[in-house]
């Protein structure tokens, strides 16, 4: 199959590691397509341009931004999740089979994190995936999950202090959580467009697709950056409930920003910031490379 892809987000933190795993792997593409919502943008994307990357200059909810694409991979970040229905509605107005939403997340259909504020645009976009390919045959979707990036489980977000070598987390030390390094996702995700698809609905149109790099406790991720640094982090555990009062003050304020990093703010050491949520099967025996562990990233990243 002649595989068309058009990227919505490729300068964002993950869309530029994907970008350019999409030029390592551009050979086994018809086309690889960034959008840009501009000719300033369009302009940035040129070092792309040289690689073998068209870039289309348009609107993501105008539906001529997607001619002529067979797949749609969208990487918008948080402030543009909730516009991702509309895009669904252009990309398939033009002829586009396939889409993959935002994701690269923990997997969200477990009941404990089912309703966090923070993936509410995301189960959304999944709703209005389904009802789009219920009623369009032929019409298919990729769901990725991967845990949490492992670059970023241990970022200023979720209470790491890498100067003072402290951690300030909500959760407890037994927490489950499963984690995938940024290059290896970007390598899952662009090799998974060249698996043949095979649904994991009854409906025969969405595919899930779930990879993790490691999976450990919270207390387990900590010691490993420890080691990979050499340092010994002090860690002190929260209550959840203080960070979902101050994501319901942030609500009742009107500060949606602060609302939604609150809501995230527990999940890494909740037990179920992981890819295998209620014991589900992961799909890395489909690829061909073996993703790093966390150790290794920590190694890489802060050795
Ligand atoms: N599991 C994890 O730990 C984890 C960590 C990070 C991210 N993620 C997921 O990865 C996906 C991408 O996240 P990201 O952090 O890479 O996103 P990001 O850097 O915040 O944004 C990605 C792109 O979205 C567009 N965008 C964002 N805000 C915009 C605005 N206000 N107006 C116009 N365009 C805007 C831009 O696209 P243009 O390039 O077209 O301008 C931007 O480059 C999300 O689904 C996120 O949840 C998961």
């Amino acid at each position: 199959m002649l595989i068309s892809v058009l990227i919505i987000g490729a300068s964002g933190a993950f869309g530029r590691p994907l970008l350019h795993e999409f030029i390592h792997q551009i050979s086994s593409f018809k086309t690889i397509a960034v959008l840009a919502s501009n000719q300033q943008k369009a302009e940035s994307y040129a070092w792309a341009g040289g690689k073998g990357v068209k870039i289309v200059v348009g609107s993501f909810l105008d539906s001529k931004s997607y001619e002529g694409f067979t797949h749609v991979i969208s990487v918008v970040g948080n402030p543009l999740l909730r516009l991702q229905p509309a895009m669904i509605e252009a990309a398939f107005a033009s002829g586009v089979t396939h889409f993959y939403p935002s994701e690269w997340n923990s997997d969200i259909s477990q009941r404990e994190i089912y309703s966090l504020r923070y993936f509410r645009d995301k189960q959304v976009t999944h709703s209005h995936l389904a009802a789009v390919a219920k009623t369009h045959p032929g019409f298919k979707y990729t769901i990725f999950i991967t845990g949490i990036f492992t670059e970023w489980a241990v970022g200023e977000l979720y209470g790491f202090d890498h100067e003072a070598n402290k951690v300030l987390v909500y959760g407890r030390p037994d927490g489950r959580v499963g984690v995938t390094s940024i290059p290896d996702i970007a390598r899952f995700t662009v090799s998974s467009l060249l698996l043949p698809f095979q649904a994991t609905t009854t409906s025969g149109s969405e595919r899930t697709l779930r990879v993790q790099g490691s999976k450990s406790t919270f207390q387990g991720l900590v010691d490993a950056l420890g080691a990979a640094r050499g340092v010994k982090y002090a860690v002190q555990y929260l209550d959840p409930a203080e960070a979902k009062e101050r994501e319901e003050q942030a609500r009742v304020e009107g500060d949606e920003e602060a609302e939604i990093m609150w809501s995230i703010r527990p999940l890494i050491a909740s037990g179920f910031g992981v890819a295998d949520g209620e014991g589900r099967e992961l799909d890395n025996g489909l690829f061909d490379f073996r993703a790093e562990t966390m150790e290794e990233t920590f190694k890489r990243v802060y050795g």
